[in-house]
């Protein structure tokens, strides 16, 4: 099995969490991290085992020895980080969203395309046990046709104008930040919707507070999605079929719960993948790249268009606004 060289651009958050998930592999090797603070890629390295630390973002994919760059910014600097490391020579897995438009992510796909290398956005519910379980019922036809879906992505966080989630220069608001879930579910499973409506409730910073979608598909069929930083509405999609639901959640024990609801009987399935599970989308970029494959058959770039698409269309339509960066 071959081993690949990972870089981490960035030493957040979630940039954390990816790295101790990558711990979970055998075929890693912690090659480099970036961070615009010397000392605190110096800190991140020594946390995990990284060969090389870097006081920059330039320096990092500078380094002939990082095979796979993971672009763990916030999502206004994505275009900027992913096209950084493409040109230096990088594959890319880059964070959700994207980008904060369309034809931002249209941009980076080209640039991959151009350098003939391998970019992917960081989805990771697709490949979590919990969602391959639900996929696998719901293609099985034992649910009947899939006529609604429902999801919410919601927490409390207060408002701080200080926090990356309230900042509109970082792309901040709840729709990109967590709202894209539950869209990415529905999308995944109804395609592109041909009518939206939506409202936001926005910060006194501009971002979205609170967004509330409302879908129709060109079959007739309805979904409708929630994100929100001010209730405790929680982690969850339902899917509503002829014969039955699915639950896929999130719960309070943090373990990725599938419900299944048949009219007399129903199961609750707890799932708990080591490290959040966030290995899995490490293991897809590898995979793919064994087989010398530029996206992932699971999250295409088709799809990240598209799902940036539907995004622009739902900021368009609740008045959701990024200075110098808004949808057409
Ligand atoms: N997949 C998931 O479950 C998940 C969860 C959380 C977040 N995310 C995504 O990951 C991205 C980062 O989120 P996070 O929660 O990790 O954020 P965070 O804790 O604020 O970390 C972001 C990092 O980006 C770097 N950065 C570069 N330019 C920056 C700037 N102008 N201002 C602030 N930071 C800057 C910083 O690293 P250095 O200081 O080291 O340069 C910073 O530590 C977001 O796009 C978010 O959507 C995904």
């Amino acid at each position: 099995m071959k081993a690949y060289n990972w870089g981490i651009l960035g030493t957040g958050n979630i940039a954390h969490k990816f790295a101790k998930a990558l711990t979970l592999l055998d075929n890693v090797h912690l090659s480099a991290v970036g961070s615009r603070d010397g000392g605190k890629a110096a800190k991140f390295a020594a946390e995990f085992g990284f060969r090389a630390h870097y006081g920059s973002y330039e320096e990092l994919v500078a380094d002939p020895g990082v095979e796979i760059v993971y672009i763990s910014s916030p999502h206004s600097y994505h275009l900027q980080h992913t096209l950084l490391a493409l040109r230096n020579g990088k594959n890319v897995i880059c964070e959700k969203p994207m980008s904060l438009t369309a034809p931002e992510v249209q941009l980076m796909a080209d640039e991959a395309k151009k350098q003939g290398l391998f970019l992917m956005e960081a989805l990771w519910p697709p490949f979590q046990p919990s969602y391959l379980k639900a996929a696998e019922i719901l293609n099985s036809g034992k649910m009947g046709k899939l006529i609604h879906m429902s999801g919410k992505f919601a927490f409390i966080s207060p408002y701080d104008p200080e926090l990356r989630t309230y900042n509109p220069g970082l792309g901040g608001g709840s729709l990109l930040d967590i709202g894209i879930y539950p869209i990415m579910d529905i999308l995944r499973y109804m395609g592109e919707p041909e009518t939206i409506i939506a409202t936001a409730v926005l910060s006194p910073t501009g971002v979205d507070e609170s967004t509330s979608v409302l879908f129709k598909f060109g079959d007739g069929r309805l979904a409708e999605a929630y994100s929100s930083f001010a209730s405790m509405a929680g982690i969850s999609t339902e899917f509503n079929c002829e014969k039955g639901n699915l639950i896929l959640s999130r719960g309070k024990d943090r373990g990725q719960h599938l419900i299944i609801e048949y009219p007399n009987d129903s199961e609750d399935r707890v799932f708990n993948p080591p490290a959040q599970g966030y290995q899995h989308e490490a293991a897809e970029v590898m995979n793919c790249l064994d087989k010398g494959l530029k996206e992932s058959p699971v999250v295409p770039l088709s799809f990240s268009i598209t799902l940036a698409r539907t995004l622009d269309a739902v900021r368009k339509k609740a008045g959701i606004k990024y200075p110098g960066r808004d949808p057409k």
